[in-house]
């Protein structure tokens, strides 16, 4: 593996699940390959879960760890090329990210989509530009339309709860479901969770279902062949495990369309299911999207979710310190 920006990168999905299991049961199993080398950890927006466990994760690997804050600790970066540079953006990303590739063997990189512009955002500049211009291996830390770590850790965490809950089938029911919310927030999680769980159905390892409002359906490249059912209790029924995530509308881009509390997730949803999970990727605003009851619950997965993020991150550094 060179760059981990999408699911593109990855030769062998299954081959990668097991590689962060392993490293779940051995995380210093490793710790020399990272020897006297450096990731650089880019942020453009906040983060708990991702900053946090790919720096423990690039520890486990023997990795040097530096942190940056771009914009409140560095110059605001400009990403388009050809442009008098009078505004408030003092360095250019040609410059930024070959100075930062000089000082690192890996750069990660978090840059949310603006919201705004539906073409600019899934030109996925900043990632196109920092793997243009940095000359090291890029790795997502969550893009303008996709967060391939947290699918990594979704799709280990759900590999884990077949071997751990005797009640879960060989070929679960995943079941995506849209939350509200009363902001517009990207459309990346559930993106990135759609493409990995239709790789995951192609190979025969999970039967997948979207279900959102009218007006919510996410880019046709990312839907892929799920099916998508607007009843929400329909397509509940049954599940082994229910997704949820807020996105805003691709269709009308960037827009809320509605903040219908019922398509919240409370246990009366989850008692239509198959004996369901819940999972979220966190952070996740308690009675908002989802009740007390659930998340509290011995079907909330949420806490393995977020600590299988370590071992996504090692699977994917590992692989590309192998490649260096
Ligand atoms: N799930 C996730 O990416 O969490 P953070 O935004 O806290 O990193």
């Amino acid at each position: 593996m060179h760059h981990f920006i999408s699911l593109a990168d990855v030769t062998d999905l299954d081959a990668l699940i097991r590689s962060g299991l392993m490293a779940k049961t051995n995380p210093f199993a490793d710790e020399h390959l990272g020897h006297h080398k450096t990731i650089g950890l880019l942020f453009f927006n906040s983060s708990l879960r991702t900053r946090l466990s790919t720096e423990k994760a690039a520890r486990n690997l023997g990795l040097n760890v530096m942190t940056l804050n771009v914009g409140s600790d560095s110059w605001g970066l400009e990403m388009e090329d050809g442009v008098l540079m009078n505004g408030d953006k003092a360095e250019h990303v040609r410059e930024a990210a070959a100075v930062m590739g000089r000082y690192c063997d890996i750069l990660a990189i978090r840059a949310f989509a603006g919201l705004t512009d539906r073409a600019l955002d899934y030109k996925e500049q900043v990632m196109t530009q920092f793997a243009r211009f940095a000359g090291v291996p890029i790795v997502n830390l969550e893009s303008a339309t996709r967060h391939p770590l947290q699918s990594l850790a979704d799709c280990i965490t759900i590999e884990e709860a077949r071997t751990t809950y005797p009640l879960v089938p060989v070929r679960p029911k995943v079941v995506l479901t849209w939350l509200p919310h009363f902001k517009p927030l990207p459309q990346a999680v559930a993106n990135s969770f759609s493409e990995w769980m239709n790789a995951r159905a192609a190979a025969g390892k999970v039967e997948f279902v979207i279900t959102n409002p009218e007006g919510y359906d996410l880019a046709p490249e990312f839907v892929g062949n799920a099916r998508i059912e607007h009843d929400q209790n329909k397509a509940f029924e049954g599940a082994d495990f229910i997704y949820g995530k807020n996105w805003s509308s691709y269709e009308h881009y960037g827009q809320v369309l509605t903040q219908d509390p019922s398509w919240a997730v409370t246990m009366d949803k989850m008692n239509l299911t198959n004996n369901g999970h819940f999972m979220h990727c966190l952070p996740v605003r308690r009675n908002l999207k989802v009740s007390d009851e659930v998340l509290d619950s011995p079907r909330s997965l949420v806490i393995e979710q977020a600590a299988n993020r370590e071992w996504s991150a090692q699977a994917v550094l590992r692989e590309i310190l192998l490649s260096l």
